[in-house]
């Protein structure tokens, strides 16, 4: 792979490379069951100081894990289905799940979208789409006859809240019998990162993310025309203390203080009946 200087991304684009460090640097485990060597290529290939992000969390490569699951699931079920990953960035998703897909849809900003371009192998179903997540001319292109399955990693928290919920209710609207994934921080974090205070090890400081979501308070989406279904999709297992804080995270989430403070993962059913 050709070697590229990582710093023409900016802003919140830059994050795009502390994920792909983190998914990268866990695939390179030996203890991991994390498998994406196309992850390790592109971070090889990405000139960056990665030092900034501090040191690597496994965090990033167990939400990749369970929005690949997701997409199966919804595969399994409807195999002609388009996916889209909005805010895809430098994920490898399409690569690690290993099926025929019919259509990928990735959208991301022109400098992470142009880095895709040059840097992953091409493949016939995977289509870029250099455009605003918020900018509704991506959805025009999707056909939703044989279903539409929709992930956006990393990317909500940092819209504004009448953003995000617009965003559900239009993708509602255009996609009954779709589904989408995401995840969400909870409101400490959010004013965190709002006042300038989440800082990492190495010194890099996180963008402001002003959405924010709790676990009990996700079930207000359900106000939004078409929405069917609002879950919490649990952690899948990690390694070491991970192998087990899910479950344990899990079981404290019975008592909602505990339960709204933690980072979620929500799963979105729109409805097959509503009046478009
Ligand atoms: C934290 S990174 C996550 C990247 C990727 N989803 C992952 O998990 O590795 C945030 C991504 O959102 C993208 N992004 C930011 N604002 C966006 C917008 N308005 N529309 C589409 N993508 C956006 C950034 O360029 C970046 O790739």
């Amino acid at each position: 792979m050709e070697q590229v200087d990582g710093t023409t991304l900016t802003g919140v684009s830059t994050t795009t490379l502390w994920t792909l460090r983190n998914r990268a640097e866990e695939a390179a485990r030996e203890d991991s069951s994390f498998s994406d060597p196309l992850a390790e290529d592109l971070y090889a290939a990405i000139r960056f100081d990665y030092a900034a992000f501090g040191g690597p969390s496994q965090s990033h490569a167990l939400r990749a894990r369970a929005a690949d699951a997701f997409i199966e699931r919804y595969l399994d079920r409807r195999p002609d289905a388009t996916v889209v990953a909005l805010g895809e960035g430098l994920q490898t998703s399409y690569w690690r799940i290993r099926r025929p897909i019919r259509r990928w849809l990735s959208v991301d900003l022109e400098p992470v979208i142009e880095l895709r371009r040059r840097l992953l192998p091409d493949e016939s179903a995977v289509e870029h789409i250099a455009m605003s997540a918020l900018d509704r001319a991506w959805m025009d292109g999707v056909d939703p006859e044989d279903g539409v399955v929709i992930t956006a990693e990393g990317l909500f928290m940092y819209f504004e809240p009448d953003e995000v919920t617009a965003l559900i209710g239009d993708m509602a609207q255009r996609f009954p019998g779709g589904e989408l994934f995401y995840d969400s921080i909870p409101p400490w974090l959010s004013a965190r990162t709002k006042s300038g205070r989440m800082r990492l090890r190495g010194g890099y400081t996180a963008p402001p993310m002003p959405y924010w979501q709790t676990v009990g308070g996700a079930q207000r989406l359900l106000e939004i025309p078409g929405v069917e279904k609002v879950e919490d999709v649990s952690m899948p297992l990690g390694r070491g203390a991970w192998r087990w804080a899910p479950i344990v995270i899990g079981a404290l989430s019975r008592i909602p203080a505990i339960r709204d403070k933690r980072p979620s993962f929500t799963r979105i059913t729109f409805g097959k009946n509503q009046i478009r």
